[in-house]
């Protein structure tokens, strides 16, 4: 087995041969050293902050949400330097949605992506009541129009619609891939039933993503959806990881204890934890370039099994404590 890293060029060939995304792999350092340590079939390294999706893509496995971006909660000058911290320090996927204020949080990236559109994996949305006829369309194209680029990397169901309009979404999503102005699409907030009845439509397989609640406050996906999405090679986007604005964990002791050990926050560890299992994508948000720095370093943070046990006693999943 070769255990020496790839060269430039014998990484792009190998990338190649196994249907990789390059421009996305340039994106983050981390990401390029997972995809080469699996390229090279390096089985014994730590698991990489990476998740791959379906169609080979490998990205950040932490990214930074934008709900509550362009809003002004914080300076738009303050949240902006915000996401370009968290670009440089590896969180270069970006999660927005047309009807974030309306617009305006898309409005804002725009800022952020200028000039950087390559090396952002950029996701946003359609509302279930802009389906029905040429509505997905238009709606992205609205979008792009807002954040000033000419595709999205990835395109979202915001909400599940009945099972019957599902045939038609994919089309639209499909035609809209097609055409170049998304690379991908998903859905959110799906729970099992609706991920099978997604399946069962022509090219439904296709979805790259079920962006779902998940943090150590709401672990209830634990039961059913997360893995029903591991057997099927569907990766979750954890929104809210750090239990949203009205359940945060990022004040709690054991938490905080934990990171110190480790030398990074409780907010940190929260992120670390929701994305131990390889297969989760998390989307904290926050518009304070402090918080942010403090949130990448969960990048690093490589949480023991006597940290997650002590995890499970304080924050217990589904089946009880672990
Ligand atoms: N698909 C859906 O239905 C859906 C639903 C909800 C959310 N989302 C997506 O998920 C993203 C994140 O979810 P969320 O905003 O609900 O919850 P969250 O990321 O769990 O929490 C955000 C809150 O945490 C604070 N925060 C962030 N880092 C911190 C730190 N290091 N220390 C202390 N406080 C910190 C933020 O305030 P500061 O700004 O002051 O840091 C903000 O108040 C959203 O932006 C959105 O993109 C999707």
């Amino acid at each position: 087995m070769n255990k020496h890293l790839l060269t430039r060029r014998q990484f792009a060939a190998r990338c190649a041969a196994l249907g990789l995304s390059l421009p996305l792999l340039g994106a983050t350092r981390a990401a390029r050293a997972s995809a080469q340590a699996r390229a090279a079939g390096a089985a014994a390294r730590p698991p990489a902050r990476t998740v791959r999706l379906p169609d080979g893509t490998v990205v950040t496995a932490l990214g930074q949400g934008c709900w509550h971006l362009g809003q002004d909660r914080h300076p738009a000058a303050v949240e902006e330097e915000a996401l370009r911290t968290g670009i440089a320090l590896g969180m270069n996927l970006l999660d927005t949605s047309g009807n974030y204020g309306r617009g305006r949080s898309e409005e804002l990236l725009s800022h952020v992506l200028a000039g950087e559109r390559e090396r952002i994996f950029l996701v946003s949305k359609v509302e279930g009541d802009e389906v029905a006829g040429d509505g997905i369309a238009r709606a992205c194209a609205a979008s792009l129009a807002r954040l000033g680029t000419g595709y999205l990397d990835l395109y979202l169901l915001h909400w599940p619609v009945a099972s019957a309009l599902f045939p038609g979404v994919v089309a639209a999503f499909e035609q809209l891939r097609a055409a170049g102005r998304i690379r991908a699409w998903g859905v959110s907030n799906f729970d099992v039933r609706q991920m099978e009845d997604l399946f069962r439509v022509a090219d439904g397989h296709r979805c790259a993503t079920n962006q779902i609640s998940y943090s150590l406050a709401h672990r209830d996906i634990e039961a059913d959806v997360l893995p029903w999405c591991r057997q099927h090679d569907v990766p979750v986007m954890a929104y809210s990881p750090l239990g949203g604005d009205k359940h945060l964990v990022v004040g709690d002791r054991t938490l905080a204890q934990i990171g110190a050990a480790h030398g990074c926050t409780a907010a940190a560890v929260a992120l670390a934890w929701v994305m131990r299992g390889g297969n989760v994508i998390a989307i904290p948000e926050s518009g304070s370039p402090a918080h942010v720095r403090e949130n990448a370093a969960a990048l690093a943070t490589q949480l023991t099994p006597q940290d997650l046990k002590t995890l499970d006693a304080a924050y217990p999943g589904p089946s009880g404590p672990g």
